[in-house]
């Protein structure tokens, strides 16, 4: 194909690393296909010294239909380009963590599962690295519920998680948790106070089957998740901790160090992500884009209200 496939460092049961791929090779039907196909069967990809935002936006292309990501939809924000976010420490929340000061620390997640359709990925291009931090986690949800114990298997089979879309996770309830917010920039209050203008709660199966290769993974973003639907109760939430301390065992962990001029690729349907945060006063600058799809699995609250 004219570039480079190897394995994710440390990594047996997902993960991929591109090298050599040429942005005038993106538009060749068969790479593209066969980029594709790598995705889905391994959930992230990393693609070595690729840059510039036409290869991001073409790129991103051969994935899903890049989308305007939903926290943006109500927001005039001025940007290059409405399909590109920039995701920068100059514009980004401090938290403090483990009793340090870091900026654009987030969660464990998946992107939108607080709305009915998940977007199925994104692609994260480093355009300022830092010295220190600034890593995303990743966690691989097909191996966390292949290890999960038969029982457990058993008592989540069927259930579905109710979710809450809220920007700050110091109030998260399931989710990891910073010890303290020290400010919050204007444009998370603006695509916040967008979004909850249109708050409906959203219901996701607990368990998921990835399409096209029928492989079940667990199904739980740990930030935005409200309860399970039917047990908003202390044994419903005690089995969602549960289910969640075994999604997030810190060797499931693995935490992408970026270079500069690197693109990486998740597929958000079966990976949940964090970030890890930069130390306050470094610099961090990010790119992303969002790939539209929809696993037809997830519904609207109201929605659910309405039918019945
Ligand atoms: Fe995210």
């Amino acid at each position: 194909m004219g570039y480079e496939v190897s394995p994710l460092a440390g990594q047996s049961e997902f993960g991929a690393v591109i090298t050599g791929l040429k942005p005038e090779m993106i538009d060749e039907p068969e790479i593209r296909q066969a980029l594709y196909t790598l995705w889905i069967d391994k959930g992230v990809i990393v693609f070595r010294d690729l840059s510039g935002m036409d290869s991001h936006i073409r790129l991103s292309e051969i994935f899903g239909e890049p989308e305007v990501h939903p926290l943006l939809r109500n927001v005039d924000i001025p940007r290059e380009n409405k399909l590109i976010i920039d995701i920068d420490t100059d514009a980004s929340a401090v938290y403090i963590v483990d009793g340090k000061e870091c900026v654009g620390w987030l969660a464990w997640h998946k992107d939108s599962m607080y709305t009915d359709k998940i977007n199925h990925g994104g692609i994260l291009a480093a355009i300022e690295v830092p010295e220190e931090g600034g890593e995303t986690g990743f966690i691989d949800q097909v191996a966390a519920y292949n290890a999960l114990p038969e029982d457990l298997k058993k008592r989540i089979e069927g259930l579905n998680v109710v979710y809450r879309f809220t920007i700050d996770s110091c109030g998260s309830k399931f989710g990891d948790k910073p010890d303290d917010r020290l400010s919050l920039p204007d444009v998370a209050k603006k695509m916040s106070d967008g979004f909850n203008k249109n708050l409906v709660r959203s219901i996701h199966p607990m368990v998921a089957v990835q399409p096209g290769t029928g492989r079940k993974f667990v199904n739980v973003s740990p930030w935005f998740a409200d309860g399970i639907e039917g047990m908003e109760n202390d044994e419903g939430n005690a089995l969602l901790r549960e289910v969640i301390a075994h999604n997030t065992r810190p060797e499931r962990i693995y935490k992408h160090k970026y270079s500069a001029n690197e693109m990486v690729l998740w597929d958000n349907w079966r990976m949940l992500h964090c970030a890890f945060g930069t130390p306050l006063g470094m610099k961090r600058h990010m790119r992303r884009t969002t790939l539209f799809g929809d696993y037809g699995q997830g519904r609207l609250e109201e929605a659910t209200a309405a039918a019945e």
